[in-house]
Order: C-alpha cells, then structure tokens, then sequence
C-alpha cells in the first residue's frame, strides 16, 4: 500500500458518501463527484476561477503587509480577461510546435540518463523533476540551470500538508500561507529579472514574445510564472507516477514494452489513477444547487479531479489500474476554458521518457527497502523519490 497524504481517501479505495459535502471547520465545500465536476467546470459563470475575489483578505498572498500581484496569473482569471490571455498564448502550444520539440526532448533525456552511473536511481531527481522544467524553461528562454531555484519554490507554494481552509487559524497553516507568498515573490522576482533583460535585449522566444505583447508587466510576469509551475509541476508528478505503475503492474509493463502502441492509454490511464493535481479551486458568483446541496454565493469550493477520477459511476473497477479502458474521460487535465494548455506537450513527454526507459532498460523495478515517498501535500498526488534498480 502506498502512504499517499492521508486527505486522498479514494486512493485507499474508500468512497465519498455524498458526491458534495460542507465542511463546517474549514467553512469550504468538497466536491467529489464526476458528475458535480464536470457541471463546475463547464459553468466558469457561476463557478469562478479567481478565487481571491471572495476569499478573506488575510488569506492573499502579501508581502509586507501589501497583497502581491496575481493579474495574469491563467488558471486565477475569468472571461473576458482569460479568454483574451489564452488567446494571445495558444499559438506557443499549437502542435505543430510541440512536435517540432520532441527531437530535443528526446535528446534530454538520454542526456540525464547518461548520468546515471549505478545500477539504480531516483527517477524523481534524475529525470522526472529536471525534463520537464528544462523544457518549458527552454520555451520561454530561462536557464534550465536555475531549476533547483524552482524546485524550493515549487515546494514552498505546493507542499503544503493542510487542506485550504476559509476559518480555522492555526500556527502552521499561517506559516505555510507565508511561505506560499514568499515563494511566490521570490519566483515572480526571478522571472521579472529574465523580463527586464529581454525587454532591453529581445531575443527568440516566449517571454520576450510576452513582454512585447499587449500584456502590462505584472501580466507578461505572472503568466510567465504561471506557466513554469503549470508546465514543471504537473508533469514531474505524471512522469513519477506513470512509472510508479508500472511497477505495482508488471503485466501492464510487459504489454506496454512489447507493443509500443499502448503507452498513450498508460499515460491517460496513469492520469486518471493517480491525478497530480488532485485538486482544483473555484468560487460561486451566485447560489446554485449542486449534488443536492444549496450552495450560497461566494462560497468556496475545493473540486477534487481525483476523486472523481475514481467514480465508479463513471470508471468500473476505478482502483484497478487498467489502460485497456477508456481514460479518455478522466479530468486530470481540467475541462471547459482552463483545459490544460500543455496537454500535449505533456503527453509528448511522457511517451518519450518511456519510450527511451523501455529502450535502455530491460528491467525498472523498485527497491523494498527504499520505498517511493509521496509529497507531503494535501492538494497533489506526486512522488518526491522514486529510487528504481536497473537491469
Ligand atoms: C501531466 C501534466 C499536466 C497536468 C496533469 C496538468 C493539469 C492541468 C489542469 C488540471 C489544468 C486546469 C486548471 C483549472 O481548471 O483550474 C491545467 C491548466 C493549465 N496547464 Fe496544465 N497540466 C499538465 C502539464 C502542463 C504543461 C506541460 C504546461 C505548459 C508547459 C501546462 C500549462 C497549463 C496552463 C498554462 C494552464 C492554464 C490554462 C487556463 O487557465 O486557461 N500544463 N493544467
């Protein structure tokens, strides 16, 4: 079994009683069900995207005493500004662009694993948590040396151990409210720095593409900043947990290494059973029933994909993970207007890292007595260490 962060319950296999549920202590509501989600999704009208427009003022992101700028920041903004965003930044994921990638992506990879020097490693550290930032650090023209920069950052606003909560106070939820800012700050410092440079020396890529669009600088930065932590985040966690299934299904390795044809359906089916970012939030602009439940104004919901991922009014056998079903309906890349704009670059990635896995390795199995660890985060599904022996 594995220790997956204990407010995952439907990774344990157990079932939510009812698909939308109160929670007086946080003064927030869960919605588990497949159903509930895909309606909160399809509806950005009445379920908000920009959280912060409801939620108590403490709770913003602030640097002394000052909230910090989040204008620009994609998956926090409502039509008609993020329709006009999306619109401005599609192009940079079109696929022709994204297959133009693959040669280099490909090239990465074997470059980490030449590193490799043992007879086993982390995947997390060797390849999982340094490709995927590489990648996007290279679309938009930041050194991809910086990413342990990223990564302490990317913890400090993502490895948080409390589920959000609107009421209850306490000492660690304040200081992991702080370190989020703080975080956040030194990141958006970092990307306002490149931003600067690029705007006195333009160069060919996405964040001097960003800093001469129509965009004001809080915007270029912030979207600049929203998508390294989109792009890296998500994908290290989907790579881990692709081949963390691999392992607990040996047959699924077998079939996938004799007929390539099938990791497509394991990178999908690896979505849907484990879901990186098992959470999404979103805000009610009106009272609205949902799941039987009335739901007031500007209430704050907490919308668990990966709970969803495992309904079994949806997926039969949800805790089996079987890429032979279709996964294609699986919510791990959102739905509606905020569907993940890196979707396909991400699934490129995955196809590739395992191409190349299957390639050079004819065997990846964990170690018992160095088992993977799950991140320490109540809101993601990903691994911080997957130690692999290889053969
Ligand atoms: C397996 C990897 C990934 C997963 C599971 C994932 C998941 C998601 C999800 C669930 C959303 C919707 C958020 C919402 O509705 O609130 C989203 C949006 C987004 N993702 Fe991804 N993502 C992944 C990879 C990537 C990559 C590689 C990039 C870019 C390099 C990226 C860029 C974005 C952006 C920019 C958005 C915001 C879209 C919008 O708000 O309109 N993602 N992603």
């Amino acid at each position: 079994m594995w220790k997956t962060h204990e407010t995952q319950f439907w990774l344990r296999g157990e079932r939510p009683e009812r698909p939308v549920r109160y929670d007086e202590s946080a003064g927030l509501w869960h919605v588990y069900g497949y159903r509930e989600i895909l309606t909160i999704l399809g509806r950005p009208e009445t379920f908000a995207s920009d959280v912060f427009r409801i939620t108590p003022h403490h709770r913003r992101p602030k640097l002394d005493g000052k909230d910090v700028s989040m204008d620009g920041m994609i998956t926090l903004m409502d039509p008609p500004g993020h329709t006009k965003l999306r619109k401005l930044i599609s192009g940079a994921f079109a696929p022709k662009v994204i297959a133009g990638l693959e040669p280099k992506i490909a090239a990465l990879t074997n470059d980490l694993l030449d590193q490799v020097e043992t007879d086993w490693m982390d995947f997390v550290a060797t390849v999982a948590f340094p490709l995927p930032s590489i990648v996007v650090c290279d679309m938009l023209g930041i050194p991809g040396q910086d990413r342990d920069l990223f990564q302490k950052w990317g913890a400090g606003m993502f490895e948080r151990n409390n589920q959000p909560s609107q009421l209850e106070k306490s000492e660690e939820r304040e200081k992991e409210v702080e370190k989020h800012a703080d975080s956040l700050l030194q990141f958006q410092a970092y990307v306002a720095e490149h931003a600067a440079e690029r705007r006195k020396r333009p160069r060919e890529d996405l964040l001097t593409a960003l800093v001469e669009s129509p965009l004001t600088d809080d915007q270029a930065v912030n979207f600049a900043s929203a998508l390294l932590i989109a792009g890296h985040l998500n994908t290290f966690m989907m790579l881990g947990n692709t081949v963390l299934c691999l392992d607990a299904y040996p047959d699924v390795q077998d079939q996938a290494r004799a007929d390539r044809s099938v990791i497509p359906a394991v990178i999908e089916e690896s979505m849907r059973f484990l879901t990186p970012s098992a959470a999404l939030s979103r805000a009610t602009t009106r009272e609205v029933k949902l799941g039987g439940e009335e739901i007031p104004a500007d209430a704050m919901l907490t919308v668990w994909v990966g709970a969803a991922n495992r309904d079994p009014r949806v997926f039969a056998n949800p805790d089996t993970f079987d890429p032979g079903r279709n996964s294609s309906a699986h919510l791990a890349l959102g739905r509606g207007i905020h569907f993940c704009l890196g979707a396909m670059l991400a699934r490129v990635e995955g196809k590739i890292v395992l191409n190349i896995l299957f390639d050079r390795y004819s065997s990846l199995r964990t170690i018992p007595d160095e088992p993977p660890e799950f991140l320490r985060a109540a809101l993601l599904t990903g691994l911080r260490k997957l130690p692999l022996r290889l053969s």
